[in-house]
């Protein structure tokens, strides 16, 4: 992750929740602390402070760097923790956010939002940010790959599953060349991406943006 070497040596970071910290890794060179309320059902590695991000157990301005990947689409009062993380954070402070546009429900209960470009913008500029960047973070041959895997992933086959009587052995087959279809496009579409970025139309499964803090 370019933002983690982008990090000095000895910096203060806070990985706002941190879940299973698939990042730490990246940040061996700084002073690593995570927070996470740990109440999802699900692995987690323990965290600095367990506690809720919209209040922080630490002084002010004290972070230099904040990760906040996958996380405010979680979060009831998005406003509330974007000014908790305004306040831990020194001036001059850079925040990496990335979250889903388009993204199935996850971490249930715990799953209240997808963000616009122009909500994602409205709510960091409310709460005291300068965007540096928010950009898609795939493109859109990444968004469709994701797409058909579900599609895949999620048709029904069974008859039964699918509708009363004859109708249901009709579309059956129908159903499961397009799970096979939907399967053999998803890995293309995923390999594509990998190696284009296409932005020009439709829609990112997820923003990434640098935030500020102002000075
Ligand atoms: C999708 S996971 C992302 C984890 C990690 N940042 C990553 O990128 O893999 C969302 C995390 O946010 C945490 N979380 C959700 N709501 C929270 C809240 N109100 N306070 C603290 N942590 C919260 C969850 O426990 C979960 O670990």
């Amino acid at each position: 992750m370019d933002f983690a070497a982008s990090i000095p040596n000895g910096a203060l970071v806070l990985d706002a929740g941190a879940g299973s910290q698939p990042y730490r890794d990246l940040l061996g060179h700084t002073k690593y602390e995570s927070a996470d309320f740990e109440a999802v059902d699900k692995n987690y590695v323990r965290s600095t402070y367990i506690c809720d991000l919209k209040d922080i157990p630490v002084e002010d301005e004290r972070f230099d760097y904040i990760l906040f990947n996958q996380v405010m689409e979680h979060l009831p009062e998005p406003g509330r923790v974007l000014r908790e993380l305004n306040r831990v954070i020194k001036p001059g402070g850079k925040i990496i956010y990335t979250g889903p546009l388009f993204y199935e429900e996850h971490e249930i209960p715990y799953d209240f939002f997808r963000y616009t470009q122009f909500g994602l913008r409205k709510l960091f500029t409310e709460e005291g940010f300068e965007i540096d960047r928010l950009d898609w973070l795939e493109g859109y041959f990444g968004t469709s790959a994701y797409q058909l895997n579900r599609m895949a992933l999620y048709l029904p086959v069974k008859p039964s599953n699918i509708a009363r009587g004859i109708k249901g052995y009709i579309l059956a087959p129908i159903l499961l060349l397009v799970k096979v279809f939907g399967m053999i496009f998803s890995i293309f579409f995923h390999r594509l991406e990998l190696e284009l970025k296409y932005t020009q139309k439709g829609y990112p499964k997820n923003y990434v943006a640098i935030l500020v803090k102002k000075k």
